[in-house]
């Protein structure tokens, strides 16, 4: 694919757009003709099971391997093109990666920062910055030997923000951390978000990336198969959007009061629960209330189903995976 078609269709409000991106391996087809787009200010989740071609993608991404067709811009830089440009301003952090054990946390920050030739003054403000933020303020000191898994991979996250980079690409960050390590990872990933950045962060482990992240991309054998919003997901997918709503009498006038509702599509009673289905994931649920109280019904429970992305997950990739 020509280069300069991603120019036409360029978009100041993407930070990552990807134009038919391929790239194969002898025959096998890692990445098949990829279009996706991430918006600035996204926490991006990038999905699919081992093999999909998520690493691959992400490397191509951050400069390190060259497409074998198609094209990307990259915070409105060709991918090709402006390489250089792409790659000072991305922080890419790869699903391994070694770290020096016998240097202290301090003293390996700031060897990164000189290879982005920030002056020494400066250097020692944004490493103090950075170990506050990934909350490794106490282990400055530490050799990087002695720092746990956890510890190593917020390291490892700090280093990739040293250059005050706009754009994270972060690879399957959290696996192979305990539970705990993990949320502190996605902790930082949601103040990083909260100061500006995009961040586009791969894993398969589903439930963590639901309340994470605002949109998604689903890929399989090296195919896009979503691009979107994570309720936007069910949609396409045909997964009723319900919300669960408890009276505490009254049930039937509930009931025939929900139904009138525009917005929604179904109520019945189930369980001495009411299941309603609403027209759309997005459609505001504050018609159920407002009905209830002119229904002289009183409300004791309300409650939007969420959205299963694991669920969703096995549906849309089913079709793939056979
Ligand atoms: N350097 C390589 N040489 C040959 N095949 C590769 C290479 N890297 C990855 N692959 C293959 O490309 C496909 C996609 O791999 P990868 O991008 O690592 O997927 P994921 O990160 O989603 O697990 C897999 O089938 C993998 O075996
Ligand atoms: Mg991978």
């Amino acid at each position: 694919m020509d280069a300069n078609r991603t120019s036409q269709v360029s978009d100041d409000s993407l930070a990552v757009e990807t134009l038919n991106l391929t790239r194969r391996y002898g025959d096998l087809v890692a990445v098949s003709s990829l279009n996706m787009q991430v918006h600035r200010g996204d926490l991006f989740g990038f999905i699919g099971s081992n093999g999909a071609g998520k690493t691959t993608t992400l490397r191509i991404l951050s400069t390190f391997l060259i497409p074998s067709e198609g094209a990307a811009r990259v915070l409105g830089h060709d991918l090709k093109r402006e390489a250089d440009k792409v790659r000072h301003n991305i922080g890419y952090m790869p699903d391994f990666f070694g770290v020096y054990k016998d240097m202290e946390v301090t003293e390996y920050l700031d060897f990164f920062g000189a290879c982005y030739k920030i002056p020494f003054k400066k250097r020692e403000t944004i490493v103090r910055d950075i170990l506050e933020l990934v909350g490794l303020s106490e282990k400055r000191g530490a050799l990087i030997g002695a720092l746990s898994r956890g510890m190593q991979q917020r390291l490892g996250l700090a280093r990739v923000l040293v250059h005050d980079p706009q754009l994270l690409l972060l690879d399957e960050p959290a696996s192979g951390l305990d539970p705990r390590a993990r949320v502190e990872v996605m902790a930082i990933l949601q103040e990083l978000q909260k100061m500006g950045k995009t961040i586009i962060i791969s894993s398969h482990i589903l439930s963590e990336l639901q309340n994470l992240c605002n949109r998604v991309a689903i890929i399989e054998k090296g195919k896009l198969i979503y691009c979107g919003s994570v309720s936007g997901v069910t949609e396409q997918t045909g997964v009723d959007p319900v919300v669960w709503v408890e009276v505490n009498s009254e049930t039937g006038i509930a009931v025939a009061a929900l139904r009138q509702l525009p917005e929604v599509t179904e109520a019945e009673e189930t369980e001495s629960r009411i299941r309603v289905v609403m027209q759309a994931a997005d459609t505001d649920i504050s018609c159920i209330p407002e009905a209830l109280v002119r229904a002289n019904v009183k409300l004791v429970g309300l409650r939007r189903e969420s959205v299963d992305l694991e669920d969703v997950y096995l549906q849309v990739t089913r079709g793939e995976t056979q």
